[in-house]
């Protein structure tokens, strides 16, 4: 696929079908997303691919005792009315949250935090927040368009960390290493839409803040 047509339909996807991913594939995607730059090429990420149906069944349930709140403080709270959109996020968000099992590879990424050298929680961790997560977050792009290149879909989700000592209980996954993200990986049921995104044009500036870009001057 044409690279510029993969990064513009790749949304999140929420609803799956149950048929396996060939094993050719998943190695393919995550060959791509090890291709990933990292600060001093640090490659502080490890994958657990969770593709028995009792772990993905136990990651579900962990996953929509977390979605139910996440809803009610982040979509439903405070409003009187919901917009067509909020009620579309939660009718989708619902389904997310109770098919996750069917979705046949779960990819748990890991940080490795001592290959990034500052303690997790510290002062000098808030203040190279970009050089730790952006070490991270090129991979699960990556992966996620490669997947994409070949057909698969899949969901950035980081809702899992705040259960994070279970999950890794879970897995067998040493203290030091961190949970980042939880990409379900398989097949779309529908198609793959490009995603909604703001115009960039008023995002640009031209060499100063105060200065617009060209072409959005006219
Ligand atoms: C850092 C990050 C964390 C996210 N966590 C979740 C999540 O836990 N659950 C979920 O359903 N979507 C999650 N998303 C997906 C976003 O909701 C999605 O990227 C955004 O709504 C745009 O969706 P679209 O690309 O399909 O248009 C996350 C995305 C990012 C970048």
């Amino acid at each position: 696929m044409d690279f510029f047509e993969v990064a513009t339909s790749t949304p999140t996807v929420r609803r799956f079908l149950d048929r396996p991913i060939p094993e050719a594939d998943l190695m393919k995607v995550l060959e791509t997303a090890n291709m990933a730059p990292s600060g001093s090429n640090a490659q502080p990420w490890e994958f657990v691919i969770v593709r028995e149906p009792d772990a993905r069944r136990k990651i579900q349930s962990t996953y929509e005792e977390l979605w139910g709140p996440y809803k009610e403080s982040a979509i439903i709270r405070g409003r009187t009315t919901l917009s067509a959109r909020a009620v579309k996020a939660i009718k989708v968000g619902d389904e997310f949250a109770a098919t996750l099992a069917i979705v046949p590879v779960h990819i748990l990424v890991f940080l490795d935090r001592p290959k990034m050298r500052v303690e997790r929680g510290s002062a000098d961790d808030l203040f190279n927040f970009g050089a730790t997560y952006g070490s991270i977050f090129p991979a699960i792009e990556l992966l996620m368009l490669s997947a994409r290149a070949l057909g698969i879909g899949s969901a950035m989700t980081t809702m899992l960390s705040s259960r994070e000592p279970e999950t890794k209980a879970m897995l067998g996954v040493p203290e030091l290493y961190q949970l980042i993200a939880l990409i379900p990986l398989g097949y779309p049921d529908g198609g793959f839409k490009r995603p909604y995104r703001k115009p960039v044009l008023p995002r640009l500036h031209d060499g100063r803040w105060d200065r617009a870009w060209p072409l959005s001057r006219q």
